[in-house]
């Protein structure tokens, strides 16, 4: 499975799609209106898909076909021809970010060859993430947050107070705040934006050693397609509050519940990620107007060949 991958020619639509989505939400940016926001970047996307030659399936997207009109989940995209792929995106990955003009909203989306990427719920998920360097299996999901911390202390040769720990900004992230805390690590609380959270940790301008928390299991597709191009760890484990989300788990394919998922489990063979700034972020610029043009900044990876690119895109308004 993981000699798989996909025709490198396709990294520059990754970007002309993501860039779509970006400039469309970034129009609605600080208009307090999530919704319209999320849905001006759901239709630039799916135009921009539609518009390229390859025949393509939303594994993650919207939502299930009846409550999500548009890049739903099983919906076909693209013109057809011989690129066969599974599509996760996510057109505007921090709605409330953008409806109140706040920093590292995106447009995010990866490709993997067909079958190869879990076709996550649209659930939560419990996650664990890592950059790389790091002795296999230094963090562990069924550790406590505090254990995992000194871990990561004792691989890097420094003390746990120096140990930054990315975490959602939630209630419901209590005791992973408590024990993070008893361990004398730092903490980076986020409002939003988990698919960033976790790419952070592999970059070491963030400062960022570890995400902890419970985020949506979407994102945790789209942040191990990341990690896939830029190595790194990473461990999720689906959550169910109830018989409707278990339903939902049942409806894509999911047998084992409480299955602990690595990252290879979750993107099977090489990927091409790509997201752009909606809003200015620590990963990259927002969109935005000057002299007539309308600028972007992408981020584009493949992990088949560990390319990162970062892209500048002006053109006329
Ligand atoms: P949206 O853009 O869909 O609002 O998601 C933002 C986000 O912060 C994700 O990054 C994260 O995985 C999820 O929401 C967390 O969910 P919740 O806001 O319910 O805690």
């Amino acid at each position: 499975m993981s000699s798989e991958i996909l025709d490198r020619s396709l990294v520059l639509d990754a970007v002309r799609v993501t860039e779509a989505a970006a400039i469309a939400a970034w129009r609605l940016a600080g208009r307090g209106d999530e919704k319209a926001a999320d849905q001006a970047a759901v239709d630039a996307m799916r135009t921009a898909l539609n518009d390229l030659e390859l025949e393509g399936e939303i594994v993650i997207g919207e939502g299930e076909r009846d409550e999500a009109p548009m890049l739903y989940i099983g919906e076909k995209v693209g013109l057809g021809g011989k690129h066969k792929i599974d599509i996760a995106l996510d057109p505007l990955e921090g709605t409330t970010l953008t409806a109140k003009a706040m920093a590292n909203a995106l447009a995010v989306m990866a490709w993997a060859p067909k079958g190869t990427l879990l076709n996550a719920p649209d659930t939560y998920m419990d996650k664990i993430a890592c950059g790389p360097g790091y002795p296999p299996g230094v963090i562990d999901l069924d550790k406590a947050p505090a254990e995992n911390v000194k871990a990561m202390a004792a691989a890097k040769g420094v003390d746990a107070s120096e140990i930054t720990v990315c975490i959602l900004d939630r209630p419901r992230h209590a005791d992973i705040i408590a024990s993070v805390r008893a361990s004398g690590a730092r903490i980076h609380l986020i409002t939003d934006g988990d698919v960033a959270g976790v790419i952070n940790t592999a970059d070491p301008e963030t400062g960022i050693d570890l995400y902890i928390g419970q985020g949506g299991a979407p994102e945790g597709v789209l942040a191990c397609a990341a990690l896939k191009c830029v190595g790194g760890q990473f461990q999720g484990r689906l959550v169910f509050r109830n018989a409707d989300e278990r339903a939902r788990a049942a409806r894509v394919g999911i047998t084992e519940l409480d299955k602990k998922y690595d990252l290879h489990e979750m993107v099977r063979a090489d990927a091409i990620f790509a997201a752009t700034g909606v809003t200015k972020g620590a990963l990259l610029d927002g969109v935005h107007m000057s002299g007539g043009f309308v600028h972007t900044h992408t981020l584009v990876m493949n992990s088949a060949t560990r390319t990162v690119r970062e892209v500048r895109m002006k053109r006329p308004v």
